[in-house]
């Protein structure tokens, strides 16, 4: 039977609507509610503990909106809180984030590769694990970018300075001789065609959203929560932060103009989404 409740999809702030953009693209009926939390970012400067208490509270809101199936579409909270979130609510479907070393080791022929993720993200059992299981005999070269989520929030896309601390990071990775690059903080591929220009096509830059599009439609298929195919879909945002740059990466994403509405956190740690 058709389900036409929303999807909750959430991030510190901009950076999960690149993966929006992608569940917008293959799943055209689905109505997708965004909860970015501009308020708390950067989340991959902060405890994983901290970043989980947020992840929970963020769920618990979208819950409260209707949303039937959550995608964290943030590396660094699936990395600090989609146990937990999974343990916590265990009728809830979730998607997260996982770096996408795998596909990154399938294709090089160099043997090295490269990881761009939060220091959060390099700190987590996630990481390592992934590390363990999939980069046998190869080499991964990792960054934790420092600045650069803010840099993107600021609305510096493609400027001198961001592309300057884009070359001072690939550019040793270069001379070790990557050749494929994973884009493990969804916040990054807002940058990628500065990424592209400067590792050149020598580089395959590996970009993990169609791949979590395509199994947020796994999941709702196998839990028979898709939306009927008369349904009109659509993408409502929430902010904690200032609305003005999601209306610009709305529109820069292909995903049109939405109101822009407050999240508002609590003093007892609750979020309320008006
Ligand atoms: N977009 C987030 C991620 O994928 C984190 C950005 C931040 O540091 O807030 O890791």
């Amino acid at each position: 039977m058709a389900n036409d409740r929303p999807i909750g999809i959430f991030d510190s702030g901009l950076g999960g609507l690149t993966i929006t953009a992608a569940i917008r693209q293959a799943l055209p009926h689905e109505r997708l509610f965004y909860f970015g939390d501009t308020a708390h970012i950067p989340y991959g400067q902060r405890s994983l503990d901290e970043v989980r208490a947020f992840s929970v509270a963020i769920t618990d809101a979208l819950l409260a909106k209707g949303c039937k199936l959550i995608v964290v579409a943030c590396n660094t909270a699936s990395a600090a809180a989609l146990s937990t979130l999974r343990e916590r609510f265990p009728d809830v479907p979730f998607v997260g984030m996982e770096p996408a070393v795998k596909p990154a080791v399938e294709q090089t022929r160099t043997g090295v590769v490269g990881v761009l993720a939060t220091s959060a993200t390099f700190q987590s059992e996630l990481y390592a694990s992934v590390v363990v299981r999939f980069a046998h005999e190869v080499e991964v070269l990792r960054e934790p970018c420092p600045g650069l989520v803010p840099t993107i929030e600021r609305g510096e896309f493609d400027t001198p300075g961001t592309e300057a601390l884009l070359r001072s990071w690939l550019e040793p990775m270069l001379q070790r001789n990557i050749d494929a690059l994973v884009l493990a903080c969804t916040h990054y591929p807002i940058v990628r065609p500065v990424i592209e220009r400067i590792v050149g096509p020598g580089v395959r830059v590996i970009d993990p959203a169609p791949a979590v599009a395509r199994q947020v439609q796994r999941m709702l298929e196998q839990n028979d929560r898709l939306a009927g195919s008369e349904a009109n879909g659509g993408v409502e945002c929430w902010t904690s932060g200032d609305p003005a740059i999601f209306v610009t990466m709305l529109e820069r994403l292909g995903m049109g103009t939405c109101e822009v509405g407050r999240g508002l956190w609590g003093e007892n740690g609750r979020l309320s989404l008006s």
